[in-house]
């Protein structure tokens, strides 16, 4: 396996910001990973996973070694006359195993269509959109214990999933490497068309009895129309969390701003949507130099090219300022700041 020295990330990470990686190496299956780990070039480096970049933000050059994850594959764990577990290596392209599912006629992931990156950083923040997080589908995910090279498989429960977070993300950051993660998909599935945009995108197409093809397409339509396409314009999609506040908060704001934006979220919590507040706080469109705030959708970060990650990084401090000022209310950052 080939060691490359001083690589050149901005073709690797979605916002397109410059940085540069001391190391970097890919590797195709667990016996290369393995081998690379104990390379004595590489030993004892910090290590950063990279998939497809699209929910990373580069504020420096990364002084050890990228892992360019390329594990493929796919494999029928087993079939029944009404369910599917698929197992996908974690280098495949995410959008790819949701259209190979579509295509089978394996329903559980259709709602998650057209989201970039790659299957192995799926489960890092439990990825999520148009009313399903993967945590549904989810079966579970073998994964290298970086502390001695070991293989662990962690079921639904392990993962401890919540709203874009894991144990991955929190506790075991930097621990595990994600070599391959299955799904338990289901023939004859209950279709998640609740979310308004997507029985609005279905009745448009005055289809009254989608199939899973059908959620697919609604949702790549919707996706397609929303939000900004990262090979002609850097971002990494939502770059905070929507928050999530005691119902009293969500009041507070309401009395003054009867159009909040806001939903349920059990245990008298609501989910406040962070593109009205940031929208509300006047970013929406804002432009400086190279880099800005979406003008469609304001939780969208973007660098028109030439930006730095430090510029971005910078602006979103200005953004969580603002909010925090006008709302009370604090945002956090969703992408992965390195
Ligand atoms: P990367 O950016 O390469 O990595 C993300 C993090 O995971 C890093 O910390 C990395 O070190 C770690 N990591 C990656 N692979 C592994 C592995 N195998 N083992 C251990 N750690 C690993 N996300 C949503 O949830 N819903 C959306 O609707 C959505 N829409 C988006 C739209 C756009 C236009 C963009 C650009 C991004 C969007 N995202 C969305 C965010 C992003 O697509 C997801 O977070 C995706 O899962 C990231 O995959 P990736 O392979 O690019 O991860
Ligand atoms: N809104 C505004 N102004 C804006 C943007 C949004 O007022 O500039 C309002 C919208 O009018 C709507 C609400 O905010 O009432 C929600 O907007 P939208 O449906 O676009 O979804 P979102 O909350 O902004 C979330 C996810 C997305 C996911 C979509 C669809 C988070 C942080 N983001 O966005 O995920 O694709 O819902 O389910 O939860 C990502 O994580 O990168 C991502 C893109």
């Amino acid at each position: 396996m080939e060691i490359f020295r001083d690589f050149n990330l901005k073709p690797f990470n979605t916002f397109h910001v410059p940085a540069r990686a001391a190391r970097m190496a890919r590797f195709k299956n667990v016996e290369e990973l393995r081998a690379l780990l104990n390379d004595p070039e590489l030993k004892g480096l910090p290590r950063l996973v990279l998939g497809g970049g699209s929910n990373v933000l580069f504020t420096q050059d990364w002084p050890g070694v990228v892992l360019l994850n390329e594990i493929g594959g796919m494999e029928l764990l087993l079939e029944t006359d009404e369910a599917v577990i698929v197992r996908a290596g974690a280098g495949m392209v995410w959008h790819n195993f949701v259209s190979y599912c579509v295509d089978q006629g394996w329903g559980g992931v259709e709602n998650l269509s057209l989201i970039p990156g790659r299957v192995g950083a799926a489960p890092m923040q439990n990825i999520g959109a148009y009313g399903v997080e993967i945590k549904e589908p989810f079966h579970h995910l073998e994964a290298l214990r970086i502390s001695d090279g070991e293989v662990v498989r962690f079921d639904t429960q392990a993962c401890r999933f919540g709203y874009r977070e894991s144990f991955f993300k929190r506790e075991g950051k930097g621990q595990y490497i994600i070599l391959s993660v299955a799904f338990q998909l289901k023939k004859h599935p209950q279709l998640h068309t609740h979310y308004g945009s997507i029985k609005a995108e279905l009745d448009k197409r005055g289809i009254t009895a989608p199939t899973i093809r059908d959620v697919s397409e609604a949702v790549i339509a919707i996706r397609r129309s929303k939000l900004p396409n990262p090979e002609v314009l850097g971002n990494a999609g939502s770059f905070f969390k929507n928050p999530v506040v005691p119902a009293e908060v969500a009041e507070r704001i309401k009395a003054e701003h009867p159009d909040l934006s806001s939903y349920p979220a059990g245990d008298g919590q609501v989910k406040l949507a962070a593109g009205w507040l940031i929208e509300k706080a006047g970013w929406k469109g804002f432009r400086e130099g190279n880099i800005g705030v979406h003008k469609d959708q304001a939780l969208v970060l973007v660098n028109y090219g030439g930006g730095t990650g430090n510029e971005v990084y910078a602006l979103s401090t200005r953004v969580l300022e603002s909010v925090k000022e006008k709302f009370g209310v604090e945002l956090e950052r969703e992408v992965n700041i390195v």
